[in-house]
């Protein structure tokens, strides 16, 4: 198939861990008979520091005629001064509204071989493979935002529109694996919080009925997360809420640099993105964990190129690459062993090789 891929690299690891994706993408491409167009375009600190807008105008029109858009990071202590008119972040909030990417996938499965990488004992470990479906154009990130002398505010809201349409999003995903969802909100205490509940009741109540709704408070689930990981599959919240659990769940993986991301909305068009930042403290160290990266180009693969069987060739290299001990220094305490980005993606592009029986495959 042909395919036009929009790059956007980004700020600090971003661009160290997006040529680790491309380069795996490219391999797929050779090895399967695809033929994919990348273009890299600016986003973030990088586009600040060019054009002056952390969206410039060609970005987010390449992003527009794209089939799928692969990202890095943004964000960096060069453009953190808290009296900035422009910030990098503001480029990635504008780009998910934009595309309207409501609907953010950050899947959670440990590892046989990083079980050691995470802080949770191993035994609470085995068999967790869950999914958080992280709202991402609505709440506080996108509400009125003031501040005067002495006062600031930014305002949460959120339409029943926009929580039935990421409802909707996670109950399908729960019908299709084990038919359990978990909502997260603070209906104790936030009236968005009151809605999200009453409108993911009724939502599942008349359009999933074989689908088992449950509701936790976020303050209490961040608690059980890693409690008891295991007993949750499908977990459905709103953006910042998502937003925190999901880096608390990397500890779970092992990482913040092995979850991936997929920002999806009506089309089938999304961003890939791994959930991690531009990680200033290793920029430029060749020491980046590449793995969420690469994991990302196989959730392009899947969900905006309809690869299915790419994908899990993709995912079986990670898996084989982790088993063969190509450990980055934030997945090994013994630091001899650790090695940097590209020696892991030589280990994945070597694995890529290897032959791969998936059941989608027509190879
Ligand atoms: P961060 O995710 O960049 O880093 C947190 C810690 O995790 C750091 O110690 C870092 O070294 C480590 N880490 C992250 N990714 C890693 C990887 N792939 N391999 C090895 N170690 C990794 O979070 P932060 O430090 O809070 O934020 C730094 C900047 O990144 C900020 O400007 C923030 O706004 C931005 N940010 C951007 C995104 C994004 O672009 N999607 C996400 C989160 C944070
Ligand atoms: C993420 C990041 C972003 C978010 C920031 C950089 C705007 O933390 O993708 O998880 O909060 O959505
Ligand atoms: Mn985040």
């Amino acid at each position: 198939m042909h395919a036009n891929i929009v790059v956007l690299p980004g700020d600090g690891i971003g661009p160290e861990v997006t040529a680790a994706a491309v380069a795996v993408l490219r391999a797929v491409a050779a090895r399967y008979g695809h033929d994919f167009d990348f273009s890299e375009h600016l986003i973030g600190g990088a586009a600040i520091d060019a054009t002056g807008s952390a969206l410039p105008d060609a970005t987010l029109a390449a992003a527009r005629s794209a089939d799928a858009i692969l990202l890095g990071a943004v964000g960096g202590p060069k453009w953190s001064d808290p009296g900035a008119k422009v910030r990098p972040e503001q480029g990635l909030l504008a780009i998910r509204k934009a595309l309207g990417l409501y609907a953010n996938l950050r899947p959670v499965k440990p590892h046989a071989a990083t079980l050691g990488a995470s802080p949770i004992k191993p035994h609470l470990l085995q068999g967790v493979d869950l999914i958080v479906v992280r709202e991402l154009t609505g709440g506080i990130y996108f509400g009125d935002k003031a501040r005067s002398d002495g006062d600031a505010s930014d305002v949460c809201r959120y339409s029943v529109a926009e929580i039935e349409r990421v409802v909707r999003h996670a109950a399908r995903l729960a019908r299709a694996r084990s038919g359990r969802l978990t909502s997260v909100d603070k209906a104790n205490v936030l009236e968005t919080s009151r809605l999200w509940r009453e409108v993911a009741t009724r939502v599942v109540g008349e359009e999933f009925p074989d689908v088992q709704l449950e509701h936790q408070l976020v303050d209490s689930m961040a608690m059980h997360l890693l409690a008891r990981p295991r007993s949750f599959d499908v977990i459905v919240t709103e953006n910042m809420f998502g937003d925190i659990l999901t880096d608390e769940a990397s500890m779970l993986a092992g990482s913040l640099g092995l979850l991936p991301s997929a920002s999806l909305g009506e089309g089938s068009c999304g961003i890939f993105e791994p959930i991690h930042g531009s990680a200033p403290d290793i920029t430029g160290k060749g020491i980046a964990n590449p793995y969420a990266a690469i994991l990302s180009a196989a959730m392009l693969l899947r969900h905006a190129l309809g690869l299915e069987g790419e994908a899990q060739c993709v995912e079986l290299a990670v898996s084989r690459a982790l088993e063969g001990g190509a450990l980055t220094a934030d997945l090994t305490c013994d630091r001899a062993r650790a090695v940097g980005t590209r020696a892991v993606t030589s280990t994945v592009l070597e694995q890529l090789e290897l032959p791969c029986h998936v059941m989608e495959l027509r190879d």
